[in-house]
């Protein structure tokens, strides 16, 4: 680079100028709000100025069991002393336990452990169709996934392709096809869709990215009954709505639909390091034999030392109870709010959205409003305002975020909006 253009470049240490360096040499696929994290503690960050903030997204939940929670740092650094990445073209002494641990707390038989949520779910793709083919009978190339409108699984680029936000698919395709997408929440019209060639329904418990979407009471359930009827397999992706978040150690436990697949992420890393999963039945898991799945880093000794020590803090801490008595006191708190600009207050456990009117309040000015008064979080789809503190956050500190979200919210609506934060 020349001297020239760093001179350009704000040179102090300030906000502004980690700002800069990110526009800079960064690639422009977020947008991040104007505030610059230098540390965090349990349910609290804090920018490079030292101010302090309520977080109210846990890092879309890979943060769940707060900011370097003492026992998961300690769990890191225990296996730091010991032994690093190895592949798995060994055995090494975690991997096993971790299956055990994870697929007994899902109640399930095995597990597959990779990195970030994404592959996990093409784990469980790859899987239900190699199930489709070889258990079904399903001619080859032919089989189909269900999957929900609204959907979330991640960025790659089959995923992408089945996902119904045009901004998150736009100009990357060709996409694979086999995937089927019905109505989020009807179970009558997604069994309608199942056809010779189906081997899986593919849905989240509940829709987090596309605004903390719940679907009717019951849907779980359905969906399982309906998957028996025509021999199919039920995959769940739990990557957000898993280990504690929606008030349960896992969704599917509020309607007993257990899974044939379960895809876990996020918070399986302990907020430290990426550690995802697909959890499932025995027969399930064994369409995988050498050679036909992998991953260098998936379940290796370091990640798999969190990620047993991530199971062991959420029943240790008892963090499903946690959320699902804090989240009525969130919900409670949030549906008290009497503001014309409130479409819907909705959520589980510990995960709320608000659902605002796009024509009384803009999202992105009631989270800069939030943020100006020391309270983390970011707007989903445009119109709703997310609540997705760690598990472990006060009530306190809870209540103040609510309390503070209606203040934005008042800011907000005002004929006022400023963008930048003090
Ligand atoms: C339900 C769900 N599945 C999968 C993913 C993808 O996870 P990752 O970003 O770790 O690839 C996400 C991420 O938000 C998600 O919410």
């Amino acid at each position: 680079m020349s001297l020239q253009s760093r001179m350009s470049l704000p040179t102090a240490a300030s906000p502004q100028s980690f700002i800069a360096r990110e526009a800079r040499f960064g690639a422009k696929n977020y947008a991040p709000l104007p505030v610059v994290l230098a540390r965090g503690a349990g349910a609290h960050l804090f920018d490079t100025g030292g101010k302090r903030y309520i977080d109210m997204m846990s890092a879309y939940s890979a943060a769940s069991f707060g900011h370097l929670h003492p026992r998961l740092v300690h769990a890191m650094k225990r296996q730091l002393d010991r032994l690093d990445v190895v592949s798995r073209a060994y055995h090494s002494d975690n991997l096993g336990p971790l299956c055990e641990e994870l697929a007994g707390l899902a109640g399930l038989d095995c597990c597959l452990p990779m990195n970030t949520g994404a592959e996990a779910v093409e784990t469980a793709i790859k899987a239900a169709r190699r199930y489709g083919y070889e258990r079904l009978s399903i001619p080859a190339g032919k089989a189909e996934i269900i999957v929900a409108a609204g959907n979330f699984h991640g960025r790659t680029t089959s995923i992408i392709g089945f996902s119904s936000e045009p901004s998150y698919r736009r100009g990357f395709g060709p996409f694979p096809p086999g995937f089927v997408s019905v109505p989020f929440g009807d179970a009558a019209t997604l069994e309608a869709a199942i056809s010779p060639l189906t081997a899986a329904v593919l849905v989240e418990p509940i829709q987090g990215e596309a605004g903390i979407v719940v679907p009717p009471g019951g849907y779980l359930a359905s969906l399982r009954r309906i998957c028996d009827r025509h021999g199919i397999l039920l995959i769940f992706d739990e990557v957000q709505s898993g280990l504690g978040r929606a008030g349960r150690n896992f969704c599917f436990e509020h309607e007993n639909a257990k899974p044939d697949g379960l895809i876990v992420g996020k918070a399986l890393g302990g907020g430290l390091i990426p550690v995802s999963a697909f959890v499932a039945r025995r027969a399930v898991m064994d369409v995988f034999d050498p050679g036909s799945h992998g991953s260098t880093f998936g379940g290796n000794p370091l990640a798999a030392a969190v990620a047993r020590e991530a199971i062991h803090v959420l029943q240790d801490e008892d963090l499903a109870l946690r959320s699902r008595v804090l989240g009525k006191t969130l919900l409670a708190a949030l549906a008290g709010i009497d503001h014309p600009a409130i479409v819907e207050v909705r959520g589980k456990g510990l995960w709320a959205g608000v659902e605002l009117d796009p024509a009384r309040a803009n999202t992105k000015e009631v989270c800069l409003a939030m943020l100006r008064r020391g309270v983390l979080t970011k707007e989903t789809h445009e119109t709703v305002i997310r609540f997705a503190p760690p598990l472990i956050i006060e009530e306190a500190d809870l209540l103040a975020a609510v309390e503070i979200f209606h203040d934005a919210l008042e800011e907000a609506v005002a004929p006022r909006a400023v963008s930048w934060v003090g």
